[in-house]
């Protein structure tokens, strides 16, 4: 039998080499050691503020009250910076521990060469991302976006917000696999 494919290792595969990116959504820094180990980026952003979200929308996401604790965010995050202290200081990898439309303000305009987006899922806060992060990405920059499926707790939240997207133009689909969307970047 074949084995199955892991598109979201797929998807790093297209991401350019010794360039600089942004993950927004960190978690534990599983993926973030992927895109260490696959995309070599000459800097990195990782952007999450660890930060237990109330309410019952977010009560069954990696981050909501049902799942975690605040303690168990401030964890990840010490491991995270654990994870990546050699790079932190070597000034490969930065850890913007903040919520990710503030993070943006640290990163300059037509910084990134691509953004890996996998942190608030809502329709609200992927299209809040989109919009923050847009212009920190180069002309010819990929975007590319988890969980592009209709989700438990998120619902379409994420397909909504980056077809809003893709309606305006701006975009061109890369590629759609699995639930991996990659955009590219068409103008400024
Ligand atoms: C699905 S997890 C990320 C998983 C990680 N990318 C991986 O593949 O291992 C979602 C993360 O987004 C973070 N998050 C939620 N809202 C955010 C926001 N507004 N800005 C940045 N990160 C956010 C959460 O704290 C959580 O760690």
């Amino acid at each position: 039998m074949l084995a199955p494919i892991d598109t979201r290792l797929m998807a790093l595969l297209s991401l350019p080499r010794n360039a600089v990116g942004a993950e927004i959504g960190v978690h534990e820094g599983a993926f973030s050691r992927e895109i260490v180990r696959i995309a070599q980026p000459k800097r990195l952003y990782l952007i999450d503020p660890w930060l237990l979200f109330p309410g019952e929308t977010y009560a069954d996401s990696w981050y909501g009250t049902r799942r975690a604790t605040q303690d168990i965010m401030d964890a990840r995050h010490a491991h995270v910076a654990a994870t990546f202290q050699r790079q932190i200081e070597a000034g490969s990898v930065r850890i913007l521990r903040a919520l990710s439309v503030d993070a943006a303000l640290m990163i300059a305009d037509d910084e990134l060469d691509f953004v890996y987006v996998d942190g608030d899922h809502s329709y609200e806060g992927v299209t809040a991302d989109l919009s923050a992060y847009g212009p920190k990405l180069k002309v010819g920059g990929l975007l590319v976006a988890d969980d592009y499926m209709l989700g438990s707790w998120w619902k379409d939240g994420v397909v909504r917000a980056v077809n809003d997207l893709i309606g305006r133009g701006q975009y061109a689909i890369e590629f759609k696999m699995g639930s991996q969307i990659a955009l590219r970047k068409l103008t400024g």
